[in-house]
């Protein structure tokens, strides 16, 4: 790990009081000058990290601002090209265009407001400044189009973990077919995958995987989807969203040699959200009342008419809702 992330990392577990630049440097076994380079480039990164005469570094108590630096220094491995915006029109669709230009994989580009969120279906996803963390990873994995969606599902799944390992509440996460995320039946998670085909192999040429998340409520979001949206937490929590990106970024990485691994598929199995209850499945015209039974070994979603008949749904036809 790079020096800078080791002073972050150190700071951090004593946020918000004085480490002196000796203690560091003789931690890493290096000159003060080297610590105070490295606390001048973190700081240069928008890193909250005040100097007094003899006391030391100090990391503010309440920064909660997101940073590549942050990122790594709980991340703790150096796959990923960490890239961070305060606001941004869609973190998917700039890095679509930074994926034409050859961008490399596992490039990620994470932002704490986005003006133009995209959600699944064309529509807009809220993602106003202060209360989420709006995120886009770029993928290359050698899979075929028809399994794109395992990417989706599997993402569901490491997000529901990271969210997890936050809260520090076991299997309080649980999935909405095919990509939302709700805590206390609250939305707090939706995931938009867009996918390149490369035509002549009929793979997958690129994939980015979009995440949006509500760390803490928003009024904005709460004006306009009352009763629907929810939060990780109840108040603002200092560097979770730095957390949060690390642990989404861990959790990811257990997935990528094996998008839709059978565990994986169990495990959203078991979180699901709608087992079992009346949905109104809705494609293009048509509408009809179901009922959920389960979901099957391509993640397709199993549904069960009034007349008994059974149906498989994939997630590109249609869109639920739910009655309650
Ligand atoms: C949905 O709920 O329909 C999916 C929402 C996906 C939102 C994320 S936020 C990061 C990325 N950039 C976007 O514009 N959308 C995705």
């Amino acid at each position: 790990m790079e020096l800078k992330y080791k002073v972050l990392k150190a700071l951090e577990e004593k946020r918000g009081q004085a480490v002196s630049g000796e203690t560091l440097a003789t931690e890493f076994n290096v000159s003060r000058s080297a610590i105070w380079k490295a606390v001048k480039s973190l700081r240069q990164q928008g890193i909250d990290i005040t100097a007094g005469t003899n006391k030391g570094y100090v990391l503010a108590v309440d920064s909660n601002s997101l940073s590549s630096a942050g990122i790594n220094a709980i991340l703790g491995e150096n796959r990923y090209i960490i890239e961070t915006r305060k606001s941004v029109t869609s973190t998917n669709t700039i890095l679509k265009e930074m994926a034409v230009q050859g961008a490399d994989e596992y490039t990620v580009l994470v932002a704490e407001e986005q003006t133009l969120g995209r959600g699944r279906f064309g529509r807009r996803f809220e993602s106003p400044k202060g209360t989420g963390i709006y995120l886009s990873i770029l993928l290359k994995p050698k899979m075929k189009a028809e399994d794109a969606l395992f990417i989706t599902t599997s993402a569901a799944v490491a997000v529901a973990n990271a969210v997890e390992a936050l809260n520090k509440k076991p299997n309080s996460v649980k999935i909405k077919w095919v990509n939302d995320l709700f805590l206390d039946n609250r939305k707090i998670c939706g995931i938009l995958t867009e996918a390149a085909i490369d035509f002549e192999s009929g793979g997958l040429e690129y994939a980015i995987l979009g995440i949006g998340i509500n760390i803490s409520p928003s009024e904005e979001v709460n004006e306009k989807l009352s009763g629907i949206a929810g939060s990780i937490f109840k108040t603002d929590i200092p560097n979770s969203r730095n957390q949060l990106t690390a642990q989404i970024l861990k959790q990811i990485s257990k997935q990528l040699d094996n998008f839709g691994s059978k565990e994986c598929l169990d495990e959203y199995r078991l979180r699901s959200f709608l087992d079992n209850k009346m949905v109104t499945v809705i494609g293009g015209e048509t509408r009809y009342l179901a009922r959920v039974v389960g979901i099957d070994d391509k993640a397709r979603l199993v549904v069960q008419l009034e007349s008994g008949d059974k149906k498989t749904i994939s997630s590109g036809e249609v869109s639920l809702s739910l009655e309650v």
